[in-house]
């Protein structure tokens, strides 16, 4: 069993099929790690092949999948109707801080989860791992009978609740619908209700080792100002540091003043609204695509739904969330009703909200990505555009390290791959990187680089090399003709983060006598920084809740 069943009953008669078969493979590919053959997504699906394949290049189109020999593979850019949700919600925007501040004065891991019926979803880490093996990620679900905040979320439940738990442990006794944890032995389930009733007198709940041996963790609730459980804190540590017993004693006092500090975090006013999405949202991103490919526009439109709520727009009424979406009401309504109807979103009166269960639509997978694997799709379709090879790179100390590489079947006379090193100076991704640093790590390093002449074109003055940095800062992009080896020249664009920041190069690498000087930069730039573009903008999209390692 892949995923947890979330609905009840067949679907009302006014629900848009397509974005119900949109959703179910999206969830396919999240629950197989992010990729999948067609044939295999059709079978796991029980949907016709046409079907999965109209799916499939209707959400190629929307960029939240890309098609790759036989496989569908998720995208980063997927991660918007996660990040709508986290900015909506407020969370970890509000309330990460606090779990920080608090990781760093116990030293031990802190995350946030919020309650998804009948489990619980984490919605921030702030991770302090040594001995654990597991990590959970935003976005992860456990099951409620199996993590520290479940109980306090428990205490809540209605009989119905407790119902559809007890139907749930029936059908998977296991726990292989959560592939985040491991399989269950049934301890867990057997001491749940007790523990239930024990965190509703105290409030604050244990997980000792329900997860896996040595994995132990106190959680407590943060309320809102109606005295509802809105998400809850917890310190999680290991058994060859603390017991059950230890942790709730030497965490508990701080880890309650941090869910004081949490819930008048909560009330303070919120933000104002933040622009609407529609402008990026994946209707509009398809819709700009040329027309002939198969395309299903109900389903485009219906994701769109999901992106009209967001920091400032967590609650919208129909109106509201047709008006940012530029869609007719009534498409929108029977958008909302079928995202309702899969648990996506809720109504309270006349007001529509997300709900934490969107992030099971591959936010934990992505959030996993390094920024070579966000990079190497681009790079390889850059690489078939310009017929050339395409690398990215990083600076450590005062060389190039590359991080991905994406070679031609041309012969080159250098032999690079991922993890090769060459000096910063006379390279075109090294100049890149050199001219992002701040002015006085800069200025460092032009006193201590020594520069030697590597061929008789490389330049070995400071002076000039100084220069030739600022004019890189200009230009944004590097061009550096056989300095690091004869035959060889190489054009290079910087990569920023949201802050602005350069945090890699990319590069496209040739032999010099392939194009002169002034074809490389007219014939290779654009191309180069559409490129860079399309990295960094799925950068900015997984590094929202995300931290992103290089490597
Ligand atoms: C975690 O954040 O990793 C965590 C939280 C609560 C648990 C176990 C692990 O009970």
């Amino acid at each position: 069993m892949r995923s947890t069943s979330t609905t009840a009953g067949p679907p009302p008669k006014e629900c848009v099929g397509p974005l119900l078969r949109g959703l179910a493979v999206l969830r396919e590919l999240a629950a197989a790690d992010g990729r999948q053959p067609l044939g295999d997504l059709a079978r796991a699906t029980a949907l016709a092949r046409s079907t999965v394949d109209r799916v499939v290049s209707t959400l190629a189109r929307t960029d939240y999948l890309r098609v790759e020999g036989r496989d569908a593979v998720l995208t980063p850019q997927l991660m918007e109707i996660g990040n709508a949700y986290l900015d909506a919600c407020r969370l970890p925007a509000a309330l990460g801080p606090l779990a920080d501040a608090l990781a760093d004065s116990l030293d031990e891991s802190v995350s946030i989860a919020v309650p998804d019926r009948d489990g619980l979803r984490f919605v921030h880490q702030a991770t302090r791992r040594r001995a654990l093996s597991l990590t959970f990620r935003i976005g992860d679900l456990l099951p409620a009978e199996r993590g520290a905040p479940g109980a306090l979320f428990a205490a809540d439940w209605t009989q119905d609740d407790w119902q559809h738990w007890r139907q749930r442990r029936e059908a998977d006794p296991q726990d292989t619908g959560f592939p985040a944890v491991p399989h269950a032995r049934g301890r867990a389930a057997a001491s749940f209700e007790q523990r239930t009733a024990a965190a509703r007198t105290q409030d604050w709940s244990v997980d000792d080792q329900l997860i896996e041996p040595g994995l132990v963790a106190v959680a407590v609730p943060v309320r809102d100002a109606q005295g509802r459980q809105v998400c809850a804190v917890s310190v999680v540590s290991h058994t060859s540091r603390h017991s059950a017993e230890s942790l709730t004693n030497a965490a508990l006092p701080r880890l309650r003043e941090t869910a004081d500090a949490m819930a008048r975090a909560l009330a303070a006013d919120p933000p104002p609204a933040a622009p609407g999405a529609a402008t990026t949202a994946p209707w509009t991103r398809a819709a700009k695509e040329e027309p002939g490919t198969e395309f299903v526009e109900s389903l485009a439109r219906g994701l769109t739904v999901l992106t009209a709520f967001g920091q400032g727009r967590a609650q919208l009424p129909l109106t509201a969330v047709a008006e940012t979406t530029a869609l007719p009401r009534a498409t929108a309504r029977r958008s909302l009703l079928t995202l309702q109807y899969l648990g996506y979103v809720t109504q309270e009166g006349r007001l529509f909200r997300l709900t934490p269960r969107v992030l099971e639509l591959g936010f934990a997978h992505l959030s996993g990505l390094t920024l070579s694997r966000i990079a190497e799709p681009h790079l390889v379709d850059l690489v078939k555009q310009v017929h050339d090879s395409a690398s990215m790179a990083v600076l450590v100390q005062d060389d190039i390290q590359y991080l991905a590489r994406v070679p031609t079947t041309r012969i080159m006379t250098v032999n690079i791959r991922v993890g090769t090193r060459f000096p910063a100076y006379p390279t075109a991704m090294g100049r890149t990187l050199l001219a992002g640093l701040p002015a006085e790590t800069r200025a460092a390093y032009l006193s201590r680089a020594q520069l030697k002449a590597l061929t008789d074109r490389t330049v070995t003055s400071p002076d000039h090399l100084a220069q030739i940095l600022d004019q890189v800062h200009r230009d944004g992009c590097a061009l550096v003709d056989e300095e690091l080896e004869e035959g060889l020249r190489s054009i290079a664009v910087p990569l920023r983060d949201h802050a602005g920041h350069v945090v890699a190069a990319v590069n496209i690498s040739m032999h010099a006598s392939r194009r002169s000087l002034e074809q490389t930069r007219t014939e290779l730039l654009p191309s180069l920084r559409a490129a860079a573009g399309r990295i960094e903008n799925d950068l900015h999209v997984a590094a929202r809740y995300t931290r992103v390692p290089v490597a």
